[in-house]
């Protein structure tokens, strides 16, 4: 019987659960014996900073893939001198196995490019190429370079991908945020996690850059658990993100990090400490909040934050005294918090992946998927729903905006 090989090149830098799920959806797809995942040495069609040590990447592999006999983990491309191009890999893998069917795997948009890597021609003639559609909305331009290649010679398979959210810049970003292993482990085998931290790859001492976060930064420690601290960060990266994307010249990116950086930071103080600091601003409460302790640490950081640290600016504060109620008439930089702390990198609850697609549309959209979200949340565990909540709920969805 002719032996069938997927081939799953890249950088793996690092390796993740969905490169996995990718190798083995293709192989029972298209019923391939066994599919070899070769770690890149020196990428020619991207530029990678941060690049893991090969020998690191290939041991991390080895990890990830070591329960899957159908997979295998080859380091002929992190031994060969100079660039590594993919025709010069088939070359070699039809040498060694000269009856065997290659499969070449690529994503989307490598396939859409693929006729301009070096002699394409040859690699249409040693390898079938798949790819796969992770949207919808890809698979009319997918297929129309289908066709185009055809006339090159080349055989493609379009598969249709299971969406799994997870990509190798994430979990960097995530390790340098202070991800850890636990945290990692939703993205990557549990060894691979560990393997990883060891290695101290990708952490580059604090992330805060400008003099305002770093002010904070002492006090945040001292407060706040390093889980804790890596979700504030988190929360400090999205929402810059938010500011620049949606509110360009609207809401200073600096502002909503420091923000972000600061939402939680009254989040592990004991509950009664967290009421005595509200009662020091002498806020005028409907009683119902006074039921609901998971909310006041926002309304206690806006507290603390302006009586014992000296921040004046009240709309930073009601950007963290509303970040888990919302309210209604917020202000952008209210709005980019609140969306900020529902859909930052370490959110993995359930639902979440909808509500950051939502927020990658509009902030209108993410709005109404987030208080929805919290809303019916709430009711199900029958927790009372404050006013702020349920004003900034109806407002949003009879606004008639898009
Ligand atoms: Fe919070
Ligand atoms: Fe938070």
């Amino acid at each position: 019987m002719e032996l069938s090989l997927g081939i799953l090149g890249g950088t793996f830098n690092p390796i993740h659960t969905g490169h996995i799920r990718l190798a083995l959806y293709v192989q029972e797809t298209l019923n391939l014996n066994r599919v070899l995942v070769i770690p890149d040495r020196l990428p020619p069609h991207k530029k990678a900073p941060d690049l893991l040590p090969g020998r690191d990447r290939l041991e991390l592999c080895r990890k990830a893939c070591n329960p899957y006999p159908q997979l295998e983990v080859s380091d002929m491309e992190l031994k060969r001198e100079g660039n590594s191009y993919t025709v010069d890999t088939l070359s070699a893998l039809k040498s060694q196995f000269p009856n065997a069917s290659l499969t070449l795997i690529v994503g989307s948009d490598m396939f859409l490019t693929i006729d301009s890597w070096k002699n394409s021609r040859e690699i249409f003639r040693l390898a079938q190429i798949c790819t796969g559609a992770r949207k919808k909305e890809d698979i009319a331009r997918l297929e129309n370079k289908k066709k185009e290649l055809q006339s090159l010679g080349a055989v493609c398979h379009i598969l249709d991908l299971p969406v799994f959210e997870v990509s190798s810049t994430q979990i960097r970003r995530a390790v340098e945020l202070g991800a850890d292993k636990n945290y990692l482990s939703a993205w990557m085998g549990e060894d691979e996690a560990e393997y990883l931290l060891q290695t101290g790859f990708y952490q580059h001492g604090e992330t805060e850059q400008d003099s305002e976060c770093l002010r904070f930064l002492p006090l945040l420690k001292e407060r706040l658990s390093p889980k804790r601290l890596f979700h504030s960060r988190c929360v400090a990266d999205m929402a810059q993100s938010i500011a620049e994307e949606f509110f360009p010249g609207g809401v200073s990116p600096a502002k909503a990090r420091l923000a972000g950086l600061l939402h939680d930071i009254y989040r592990e103080a004991p509950n009664k400490d967290q009421l005595e600091m509200i009662q020091l601003e002498g806020l005028d409460w409907e009683p119902v909040l006074f039921e609901v302790p998971a909310v006041w640490h926002g309304f206690a950081a806006a507290a603390f934050l302006k009586l014992n640290c000296g921040i004046a600016d009240e709309d930073l504060l009601n950007a963290i005294r509303f970040h888990t109620t919302a309210r209604k008439d917020m202000s952008p930089l209210e709005k980019t918090i609140f969306l900020a702390d529902a859909v930052s990198l370490d959110r993995l609850y359930p639902g979440a992946q909808e509500l950051r697609e939502a927020c990658r549309e509009s902030i209108h959209k993410g709005m109404t998927a987030c208080l929805k979200y919290s809303v019916s949340h709430l009711a199900e565990k029958e927790v009372p729903i404050v006013k702020y909540t349920w004003e900034a709920f109806n407002q949003t969805i009879l606004s008639g905006e898009k």
